[in-house]
């Protein structure tokens, strides 16, 4: 996608982090934002200000995890805008813990957010965007726990991974049919968010029942990651990376070289035969 003036995009997660600063790199370009998210005060506050500065947006309020939600923000968004040009499944959360000692809960919940939204998105969205026949495209916000793996981390990577494979796969299948829809995915490094935090979104139904931030060395991982995140990129930055990927349909989106390397570095062990190595966090 070359040319954003008037162009409809939808962006999951857009109250907060990531998802607001492409948000308002959207708004920046001349689009009709969609703003999708669950977390109902912070999308009414990201609405008003992308309004107050001018923008054409729409707010709804949706769960990415279920698919009668996303099918709901889809229809919302055609009924207002017409069509969608832009779709950023970037909505996700994070938890973290010994893989053995992760809960069903914890399991449905991250896979509901991180896998299942992005399925939701692209199922409901893709056909669409293929029928109207427009330049259009797919971001799917996957992270550089999509290319590399610490402990502590198995959930999110596990669904990370998975964003991974399945937009890849989707590159593919978008070429096979003619090329009008691009597909990128987002592999960032650390960006100054509100990810630490994500429990304030968790479903009372999927409750955390077992707190493994107690454990000493978990507790350490835990405050390195925060330190890394308030210490991280700004969203605004990561933005401007996007949209230059989709104007020049990249389809890796990468932010952290310095992460780049050392997953270079893995694929070379792995090939060579050689056991993981944690060497930096991921
Ligand atoms: P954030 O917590 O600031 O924003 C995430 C947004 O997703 C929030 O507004 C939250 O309300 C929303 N959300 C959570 N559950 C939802 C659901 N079920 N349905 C709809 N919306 C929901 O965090 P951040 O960092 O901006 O996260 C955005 C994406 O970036 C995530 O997919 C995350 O995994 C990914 N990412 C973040 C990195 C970082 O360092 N912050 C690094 C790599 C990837």
């Amino acid at each position: 996608m070359r040319n954003f003036q008037g162009k409809v995009a939808v962006v999951t997660g857009a109250a907060s982090g990531i998802g607001f600063g492409l948000a308002q790199r959207a708004a920046a370009e001349g689009m009709r934002v969609v703003l999708a998210d669950i977390e109902r005060t912070a999308l009414a506050a990201a609405e008003s200000e992308l309004r107050q500065g001018g923008a054409d947006v729409l707010a709804v309020a949706t769960d990415v995890a279920n698919a009668a939600s996303v099918q709901a923000l889809h229809d919302r968004a055609l009924a207002h805008f017409g069509k969608v040009h832009l779709l950023c499944n970037n909505a996700g959360v994070g938890l973290g813990g010994p893989t053995w000692e992760l809960t069903l809960d914890d399991w449905n919940w991250i896979l509901g957010v991180n896998l299942w939204g992005v399925i939701h998105g692209v199922r409901t969205f893709v056909p669409g965007m293929l029928a109207h026949g427009e330049e259009a495209h797919v971001v799917n916000t996957a992270s550089m726990a999509g290319l590399l793996a610490g402990p502590y981390m198995s959930a999110y990577t596990a669904t990370k991974h998975a964003v991974v494979g399945l937009s890849e796969s989707l590159h593919h299948e978008l070429g096979l049919v003619g090329g009008r829809v691009g597909v990128s995915v987002l592999c960032p490094g650390w960006v100054n968010t509100r990810i630490a935090d994500a429990d304030r979104n968790r479903p009372a139904d999927l409750s955390r029942t077992v707190d493994h931030s107690t454990r000493p060395e978990r507790a350490a991982m835990e405050a390195m990651g925060r330190a890394a995140l308030a210490s991280g990129m700004a969203p605004t930055a990561v933005a401007d990376i996007v949209f230059a990927a989709i104007r020049e349909r990249r389809f890796w989106i990468f932010t952290d070289h310095d992460m780049c390397a050392v997953a270079k570095v893995r694929f070379d062990g792995a090939l060579g035969g050689q056991n993981p190595v944690f060497n930096a966090p991921v």
